[in-house]
């Protein structure tokens, strides 16, 4: 090699070693970057199954989002069911699938068409199931402010306010 091509040689190693070092700094000082999907389920696989089979014969998506699945064209504006087992516990899910009247548990400010409907024709152990799974749909520490934002506004139609 003369020295000129050697000269270039050092120049393009030193520049894209210079590239490798900030991209691992980069890598291992931004942790923030990806934190990746925060939701996730506690359910068994059987148990999901069973609850989702109810879920889709009762046209639980013709209104909700739930795994990014929902009705693009009814597009009811009820809360996203992703995560909402972080916002309440069993016994609250099967209290409210169980009422003649979910909104007197859960005001609604929507035409009566949109509402959540009452689920208590449904039998026990379909509700119990539906209950079991909805608690099992939790979303990471990092995103519970963010869930609890959203559903209030679904519910509201209003920004919360800290
Ligand atoms: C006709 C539309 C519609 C259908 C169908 C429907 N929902 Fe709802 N759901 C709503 C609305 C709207 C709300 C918010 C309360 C209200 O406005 O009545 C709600 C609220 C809820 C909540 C409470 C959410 C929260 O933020 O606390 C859960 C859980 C829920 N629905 C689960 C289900 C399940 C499970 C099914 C199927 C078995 C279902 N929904 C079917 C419209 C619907």
């Amino acid at each position: 090699m003369k020295l000129g091509e050697k000269v270039v040689f050092v120049g393009i190693v030193i520049v894209v070693a210079g590239f490798m070092g900030r991209n691992l700094w980069y890598l291992n000082t931004t942790q923030e970057v990806d934190k990746g999907i925060p939701y996730y389920s506690t359910a068994s696989a059987a148990l999901g199954r069973s609850a989702m089979d109810i879920y889709r014969q009762q046209n639980c998506k013709g209104c909700h989002s739930l795994w990014t699945v929902r009705d693009l064209i009814k597009a009811v504006p009820a809360p996203i069911l992703d995560g909402i087992g972080s916002l309440h516990d069993e016994g609250w899910f099967y209290q409210y699938f169980s009422a003649a009247n979910p909104q007197s548990i859960l005001p609604s400010r929507l035409k009566a068409e949109y509402r959540m409907p009452s689920y208590a024709h449904l039998s026990e152990n379909e509700r119990r199931l539906l209950a079991r799974y909805m608690a099992s749909l939790r979303v990471q520490d990092w995103y519970l402010e963010e869930t609890r934002k959203a559903e209030h506004e679904k519910l509201t139609g209003e920004e919360r306010r800290p």
